[in-house]
């Protein structure tokens, strides 16, 4: 089984590349401490990391994935490599970048504003490219709670996802893997905050294989009815923050509460990929209980890491 050389989007993965990712995964979780010399795979080697956005978790998830493999992680932030500071100059091209740090490293995972850059950086790199997060995708976290599904459910298909709130990044490759795997997801989003149409086809022409029933409503108690998993993200995502005013209203009746989680099954779990906003987007008394897994959640973003480059570089 080999993986593409770039893990840029979820619909680039086949069901076996997937289910390949989450094994290795928790075999990393077994381990607790370091993996097995026959898992430095990264010895000798560097990997570039560049953020354009702020990151906790996914920042750490990699260095220390990075390190545990046996290689050595190298944090570039954006506006050091990208632009001169207060000006919106480039200091250097992408093709240039990517050039040099191909002679420099031996892959690039990166944090990047728009989709484009990664696609630019992944046609110059003849290393792998990860996606850590752009506008319009989150991969490594959909695999991240894919893991955190088959945790605490035992199974990933046969089960009913429901994401309240933006149509963003996040949103996008939560229902890419669950067109992939076959499982049902269902999003309850305002009008305007739909995931984007585009995106929607095609994870759409992916369920059609995979019998995942697809959802897009615009009521949110109708996209929890009966969920395992109930999912929501930030209302301002990275990017947004001139909307926040505007948002906080439009996204009023998309609050994940008890009364949410009343209309998922009883044995639902809450998930959220963090950092949460308690009482925006959801309410203490939900991602504080027993329901919530969201430091579960965090833990796999670091067993996915591991897997992701192990498998890319083995
Ligand atoms: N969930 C997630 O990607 O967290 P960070 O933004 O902190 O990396
Ligand atoms: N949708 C959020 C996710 C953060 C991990 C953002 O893009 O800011």
């Amino acid at each position: 089984m080999k993986l593409p050389k770039d893990i840029l989007t979820i619909p680039q993965l086949s069901r076996q590349n997937i289910e390949r990712i989450l094994s290795d995964a928790f075999r990393f979780k077994e381990y607790k401490g370091a993996p097995k010399a026959r898992d430095q795979v990264l010895e000798g080697k560097s990997i570039a990391l560049i953020f354009e956005k702020n990151s906790l978790r996914t920042r750490v998830a990699f260095e220390t994935a990075i390190s545990a493999l046996g290689g050595h992680p190298i944090f570039l932030a954006g506006d050091n490599i990208l632009y001169r500071a207060k000006s919106d100059t480039s200091r250097e091209s992408i093709g240039d970048i990517t050039q040099n740090l191909d002679r420099l490293a031996h892959g690039i995972a990166a944090r990047v504003n728009n989709h484009k850059s990664l696609t630019d950086i992944a046609g110059y790199s003849k290393n792998p490219v990860i996606n850590l997060l752009c506008n319009e995708h989150h991969p490594t976290q959909a695999l991240a709670d894919l893991m955190t599904i088959q945790w605490h459910k035992g199974k990933t298909t046969g089960l009913k996802v429901a994401f309240i709130g933006d149509g963003n990044n996040v949103a996008t490759s939560l229902m890419d893997i669950c067109a992939v795997m076959g499982m049902d997801f269902s999003i309850g989003s305002p009008a305007g905050y739909e995931i984007p149409r585009k995106f929607q086809d095609i994870a759409r022409s992916i369920a059609a294989q995979s019998n995942s029933k697809l959802e897009f409503t615009n009521d949110p108690k109708k996209a929890a009815a009966g969920a395992d998993v109930i999912y929501t993200d930030t209302f301002v995502s990275m990017g947004n923050e001139a909307e926040s005013k505007k948002r906080t209203g439009d996204f009023k009746a998309y609050q994940v509460n008890a009364e949410t989680m009343k209309c998922a099954k009883d044995d639902a779990i809450f998930m959220h990929c963090l950092p949460a906003h308690r009482g925006d987007e959801v309410a203490a008394e939900v991602i504080d209980s027993k329901q919530s897994v969201v430091f579960d959640q965090a833990e796999c973003r670091l067993h996915i890491a591991k897997s992701l480059l192990y498998l890319l570089y083995k």
